[in-house]
């Protein structure tokens, strides 16, 4: 034991602000998993859409929810999601419909407490760089290591539109911000980092040393 199995840092920010890129490279460095939890709010939508309901008929979405498993794994560093028994990839997960559709089903607070509880027990058994949006503010508020990651919303507009990915960033910033159930909010004793003007490797670096500022395992 060094510490790092007990490690849990939170990243939240709005969509496409770079946290998924920074998680994964700052779970890489200190030797921990990188867990991405929109991919289970994504995983679900997929569900819900291939098993026909729509992701605004709520008792449809929650019968599901009751006849659904999910299973977190791990490959190469990276948290995995099977939903229903199949395994999901990213291509599935970035879909345009499960863009469309995502924040509506994570907008229901019983398909939050479900994965809340999935994203919980993931880290009971290992360290974590977990990103998302209620990360720091819900589902670990007890960690030190709290990150804001944003950036300007034409920047993240640009670098959805770079990827190729059909995605309406503003809309689903609106829903995320204002719905009842954990909204994006900046945990309090968060550190923020805009990535508007930063490279990937300042921001990486800010993370990183405000984790060792904690006194946590230098990686490596
Ligand atoms: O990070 P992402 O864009 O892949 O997330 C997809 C959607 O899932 C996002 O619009 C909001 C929701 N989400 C959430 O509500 N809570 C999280 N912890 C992660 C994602």
């Amino acid at each position: 034991m060094d510490g790092r199995d007990t490690l849990i840092i939170a990243i939240d920010g709005p969509a496409a602000s770079g946290k998924s890129t920074v998680a994964k490279r700052v779970a890489a460095a200190l030797g921990i998993v990188f867990v991405n939890s929109g991919a289970m709010y994504r995983a679900f939508t997929w569900w819900v859409l291939r098993n026909g309901a729509d992701p605004a008929d709520t008792p449809a979405v929650l019968d599901l929810l009751a006849r659904t498993d999910f299973v977190c794994g791990e490959e190469g560093g990276v948290g995995t999601v099977a939903v229903g028994g199949i395994p999901m990839t990213r291509a599935e997960l970035a879909a345009p419909e499960v863009n469309a559709g995502v924040s509506a089903i994570a907008a229901i607070l019983e398909v939050r407490e479900r994965l809340v509880a999935e994203q919980r027990r993931y880290a009971s058994e290992r360290g974590v760089v977990m990103e998302g949006r209620d990360i720091g503010s819900v589902v670990f508020p007890g960690t030190p290591h709290k990150f804001y990651i944003d950036a300007s919303p034409e920047v993240r507009e640009a670098r959805r539109r770079a990827e190729g990915i059909a995605d309406s960033i503003a809309s689903r910033d609106k829903i995320d911000s204002s719905r009842k159930a954990s909204p994006l909010v900046v945990p309090e004793d968060a550190l923020v980092v805009d990535s508007s003007e930063l490279g990937i490797d300042e921001v990486v670096a800010t993370v990183l040393e405000a984790i060792q500022a904690k006194g946590t395992p230098r990686p490596g």
